[in-house]
């Protein structure tokens, strides 16, 4: 079983720049021969977006979509009035939207997933909880603060999907299981610039406990994004890639399709 790996797609900025992503990454599909294909989160800062993009894929290619949200997915940006719940669930109207639960794929293989947070695990710890929890470092705003709205506080939803995908994980504990998230599972993904401001930044980008979590279930692949980096590791048996296809501005090639074609990765199950 071929799978198709991408994040980070960001289908209406990438417009708004002029560079549309949907026929590229259509073609990209199916050109590859894929079986399935997962996106790691953030297709759109818009839920209604996100859901149209995902059948338009799904029906252009006949290839079979897995998902999890990104933080963009449930960003309220475009509908002011609703919480990131409202959001979250809306999206589970995609039938391979991984918060809806875990999916058999060929074989002894699962997939297992979702959105999952961050718990500042990844900052630096010269700055306190407190400091974290206003979202705001020399003037910038990280827009979760205000356009990611939970009503409960941030490492509470890190908890909240943690424990999810734990009990995910052990249902599944003999089986090939691969694991998807928006958020970040390893330091290693995060940015290294050593800079005060990223030292800050990087408290949102993820939590050490996802990848000990996936060590402890010796899972195979851990999926991620996010970061807007293209990276990959392997920890003992564990694969962990970070595949995401970025804002044009951050492109290696000006054409979409071309850019789509290079960074679109397969992971071979058989
Ligand atoms: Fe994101």
């Amino acid at each position: 079983m071929r799978i198709g790996i991408l994040s980070d797609i960001h289908v209406d900025i990438n417009l708004e720049a002029g560079s549309p992503v949907m026929d590229g990454l259509k073609s990209a599909i199916t050109a590859k021969g894929l079986d399935k294909m997962i996106i790691a989160g953030d297709m759109a800062s818009d839920y209604e977006l996100t859901l149209a993009c995902l059948h338009e894929l799904e029906d252009a290619t006949g290839v079979a979509c897995l998902f999890v949200p990104g933080n963009h997915d449930i960003w309220n940006e475009c509908h002011p009035d609703i919480t990131a719940w409202d959001a979250y669930d809306q999206l589970k109207s995609f039938t391979g939207n991984l918060a809806n639960g875990p999916r058999r794929l060929d074989g002894d293989w699962v997939a297992i997933g979702d959105i999952g947070w961050y718990d500042y695990s990844f900052g630096s710890p010269e700055f306190s909880t407190e400091e974290f929890d206003r979202m705001k470092i020399d003037g910038r705003l990280w827009q979760d603060k205000v356009k990611a709205v939970w009503g409960c506080p941030t490492i509470e939803m890190h908890r909240y999907f943690f424990e999810k995908l734990e009990k995910q994980l052990q249902a599944h504990r003999n089986r090939k299981i691969i694991l998807v998230l928006h958020v970040l599972p390893l330091q290693y993904f995060t940015v290294p610039e050593p800079n005060r401001m990223w030292s800050y930044l990087n408290a949102f980008l993820g939590s050490t406990q996802y990848g000990e979590l996936a060590l402890e279930y010796d899972v195979r692949y851990v999926l991620c994004g996010h970061v807007h980096y293209r990276k990959q590791t392997r920890i003992h048996n564990t694969e962990f890639i970070c595949n995401c296809l970025n804002y044009s501005d951050q492109w290696i090639k000006d054409d979409p399709a071309e850019e789509i074609a290079d960074v679109l990765k397969i992971i071979d199950i058989n």
